[in-house]
């Protein structure tokens, strides 16, 4: 049996989660422990600021009869109020766009969350402002234009909303991804983008790292040959020279070197998983996907009991194939020392293919090989599964 949770990773998870899927609205901490005393924080609250260096939390201490505020770094703000939860308060009261969240603490530790239905269904506004501001000077790029994306005014194109959309919250991601990777910015940055399409995408990573003022190379692997031509044509006129697209296969294709991000959005079925083995062998920072066409588990799942009423329902048996494909996988890069998070990354109205799947990997920590394997062998069991794509590569099928 695995250990059970503690206090401090059910509410760092769930905070990380909020903070990551961009819906914090604002957290209080009450009822501390020791309850009584000169110096006792009778409560904390937290929220976003947006400030002249960027995104911060706000955390204020509210002792007796004065209060103490202090901005962190967001990775550090959710350290620190994390630390604090499981150190000196027994509730925690999330509030969220999702949902609002409740904590509560016993004294040995262990803990229980209710969820309820969002007291804000809307981010603070000030974010609305930043990012809009972002997203529009993103949308009048002109590879957005070149690409048929966006026109001269930076709206979309009649039936590229979608697409627009997707660009715009990629870019955003890859912000907040690359801000917990932490890299000194003078250093220069391999990224390779796997079925790269029409190069949306890959045009999008290159964007993003000039405006950042980083060096790159971006290299675009996509099978079709004629999207790869137009691509580099593309390339060549936009004057992306750190830009280049390639045909071949994920499975076959070999890096010029070392890779610091791995990009796949949309990858078909299985290439998601080449796409990821290659990320994890060229030794990736950064695994950035989007999977779909999930084809490889459904044909093998057995539902016994209690999940027999998802069996007969097409829908429900292909969602349920998605869900345990895509949590062998984080499990995976768990296991091979990748912090997983899966989130959905645009909104189910731009695109149903809204799930994303990223790995950071970790400088120190990280559950237990030995319990992550074991919860793997167990979904493997109670599914009756034969074999799965990114397992199989990586030799973890449970015995
Ligand atoms: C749905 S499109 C996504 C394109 C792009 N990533 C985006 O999100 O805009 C998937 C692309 O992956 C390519 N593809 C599928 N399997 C592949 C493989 N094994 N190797 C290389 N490219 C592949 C397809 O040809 C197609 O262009």
């Amino acid at each position: 049996m695995p250990p059970p949770l503690q206090a401090e990773d059910v509410f760092l998870s769930k905070l990380r989660n909020v903070w990551e899927a961009d819906t914090f609205v604002k957290l209080t901490l009450s009822d501390p422990v020791p309850s009584e005393g000169a110096g006792v924080v009778r409560k904390i609250k937290a929220r976003p600021v947006e400030l002249k260096e960027g995104r911060k939390v706000s955390v204020v201490e509210c002792f007796q009869t004065r209060e103490v505020t202090k901005n962190y770094p967001v990775q550090e703000a959710v350290r620190v109020l994390a630390e604090a939860f499981a150190k000196g308060f027994l509730r925690a009261h999330l509030f969220a766009t999702t949902g609002d969240f409740q904590f509560r603490r016993d004294s040995s530790g262990k803990v229980s969350v209710r969820s309820a239905r969002p007291s804000f269904t809307q981010a603070p506004d000030f974010s609305h402002d930043k990012r809009n501001v972002a997203q529009d000077a993103l949308a009048r790029a002109p590879f957005l234009q070149h690409l048929g994306v966006t026109n001269v005014d930076g709206l979309p194109r009649p039936g590229m909303a979608g697409k627009l959309r997707q660009v715009q919250r990629f870019v955003e991601i890859l912000g907040h991804l690359l801000e917990d990777v932490g890299w000194d910015p003078s250093r220069s940055v391999r990224v390779a983008d796997m079925g790269a399409g029409k190069g949306y995408l890959t045009f999008a990573l290159a964007h993003a790292f000039r405006e950042r003022g980083w060096k790159t190379e971006v290299i675009g692997v996509e099978l079709r040959s004629e999207l790869v031509e137009n691509a580099n044509m593309a390339a060549l006129d936009l004057g992306f020279s750190e830009v280049q697209f390639v045909a071949g296969s994920i499975g076959q294709w070999q890096p010029p070197g070392a890779l610091d991000i791995l990009v796949a959005l949309h990858a078909c079925n299985t290439a998601t998983d080449e796409a990821l083995f290659l990320g994890l062998q060229s030794g990736a920072e950064l695994l950035v996907t989007s999977p779909c066409c999930h084809q490889e588990i459904r044909p093998q799942m057995r539902l016994g009991a209690p999940l027999l009423p998802i069996a007969g329902h097409g829908i429900l048996e292909e969602r349920q194939a998605e869900i345990i494909t895509d949590a062998l996988r984080a499990h995976l890069l768990e296991i091979k020392g990748y912090h997983a998070r899966v989130f959905e990354f645009v909104e189910p109205e731009h695109s149903g293919k809204n799930l994303m799947l990223a790995g950071v990997r970790r400088k120190s920590g990280g559950r237990s090989v030995e319990v992550l394997r074991e919860e793997m062998g167990a979904i493997w069991k109670a599914f009756g599964l034969q074999k799965q794509c990114l397992t199989g590569l990586l030799g973890e099928e449970p015995r």
